[in-house]
């Protein structure tokens, strides 16, 4: 008997490619593959790359020359690159790095069997298409092996808006939903598996509109069948735009009790000027609107974003009126990143800011976004909060988890396992985590 065959898959960027690896990890299962935590081990190395910003590709390259030991020594070693560079470069990969075997872009997974044995008889495959049929619905069911707690399910996929710094309608296509009886049949399957936390994935996910049994449904018309599932307890989903945050997703954040308050609504800028040259198609006052009707119909609701200092023609103005806006909303978590410049955008053409100036105005938002996540997260003391444990802490007794907000919470001598929901009691709040303890 032959062994079993090793796979080592390496995850950059976004839940998407952390959903995106689980699957090919599945696929190649099928194929005789094990996962391994070690790359020596490996038969089989897969990056699973991002595009979003630049040193994300640079990181991948520079990983990839460090394989080349590993494949000399092992001449039998397949090495392939998935996600958003292998769509975005394509061929460009095989050729600056020759050791490459296989590149698949996101939309070919299920194409991923037929690949291997290609690549095993020694050829170099790509496929970076953008193929008719459902990825998703190709890709093998799953094995039925248990789960941790919280689990991604990608309902949505690729994305229509053209921001004019994003890379992703390129990368990831244009925006598809999937329709809702297969997520159901994927979700019920999850919680079977021992999950009873579910985070609806897409890059515009409260864009959804999948195929029901009547019509199309709506993001919130997909919660509330989610909301149906039994020992379902708790419903995320991310990314949001503005522009598609809906009335009765707002609506099911005030009567939903599985949909956890907490929602990631991206603004990027604070300046009408550049959020129009960045394409977003909403002002900084529609935003501010737009969240005092979220908080209306959920006031505790955590607010998370994410910004670009830096975009092109930004001026200290244009950055002050970022500042602004966020002073006003008061974010509980944020990423912010400096601009960078993705060929083929339209933004990138464009005059280009002082690196030195985007550092520095980059560092004064990171210092006032940090100052009020601080804030909010030291807020929750002495409230209750529910917790889903997820695994065991450092110290004996202790358990670890995620409070509703999506703070990271640890209970001592706690008592409960992984995937218990609790009332917790918030008694302290630490450098990145909130200590708690059990209500009775
Ligand atoms: N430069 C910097 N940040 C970017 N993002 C997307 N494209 C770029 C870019 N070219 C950020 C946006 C987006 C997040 C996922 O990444 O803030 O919401
Ligand atoms: Fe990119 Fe999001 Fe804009 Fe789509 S909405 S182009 S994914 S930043």
């Amino acid at each position: 008997m032959t062994a079993p065959k090793k796979l080592f898959i390496k995850t950059y960027g976004c839940q998407m490619n952390v959903y995106d690896s689980e699957r090919m990890a599945e696929e190649l299962g099928a194929q005789g593959y094990s996962e391994t935590k070690s790359v020596e081990d490996a038969d089989m190395i897969l990056l699973n790359t991002c595009h979003i910003r630049e040193k994300a590709a640079e990181k991948v390259y520079s990983e990839l020359g460090r394989f080349k030991k590993l494949k000399a020594a092992k001449p039998d070693l397949k090495i392939g690159v998935a996600g958003c560079v292998a769509q975005a470069e394509g061929q460009e990969i095989m050729r600056r790095q020759p050791l490459v075997d296989l590149v698949v872009g996101p939309q070919s997974y299920h194409r991923l069997p037929e690949m291997e044995a290609k690549a095993r008889s020694g050829e170099k495959v790509l496929d970076t298409d953008f193929p008719e049929e459902d990825k998703f619905e190709k890709l093998k069911r799953r094995p039925k092996a248990p789960r941790g707690p919280s689990a991604f399910l990608t309902v949505q996929e690729g994305c229509d808006k053209f921001c004019a710094f994003c890379v992703v309608p390129y990368t990831r296509g244009a925006e598809v939903s999937r329709p809702v009886d297969r997520i159901l049949t994927e979700a019920r399957d999850l919680v079977e598996r021992g999950v009873r936390e579910i985070t609806l994935l897409g890059q515009n996910v409260n864009a959804y509109h999948g195929a029901g049994p009547q019509g199309d449904m709506t993001l919130a018309q997909l919660i509330w069948e989610l909301d149906k599932v039994d020992g379902l307890e708790r419903i995320r989903f991310t990314t949001s735009h503005p522009n598609d945050m809906m009335d009765d997703l707002i609506e099911a954040h005030a009567t939903c009790k599985k949909l956890m308050p907490y929602l990631h609504l991206p603004v990027q800028a604070g300046s009408d000027r550049i959020l129009k040259r960045m394409n977003r198609s909403h002002t900084a006052e529609s935003y501010l609107r737009l969240l005092e009707r979220i908080r209306a119909a959920r006031p505790d609701i955590l607010i998370s974003g994410d910004f670009i200092v830096g975009f092109p023609e930004e001026t200290e103005a244009d950055f002050q009126a970022t500042l602004d806006l966020v002073e006003e909303v008061k974010y509980g978590t944020a990423y912010s990143f400096k601009y960078s410049t993705r060929p083929g955008t339209p933004a990138a053409e464009r005059p280009q800011v002082d690196p030195a100036e985007a550092d520095d105005r980059l560092q004064r938002l990171q210092a006032l976004l940090t100052r009020q996540q601080r804030e909010i997260q030291d807020s929750m003391v002495g409230r209750e909060v529910g917790v889903l444990f997820e695994k065991p802490g450092r110290e004996a007794g202790q358990m670890l988890g995620k409070s509703d907000y999506l703070h990271a919470v640890h209970v001592a001598d706690c008592g409960r396992k992984a995937g218990d929901l609790a009332r917790v009691r918030i008694v302290e709040s630490r450098t990145n985590s909130l200590a708690g303890e059990l209500i009775d």
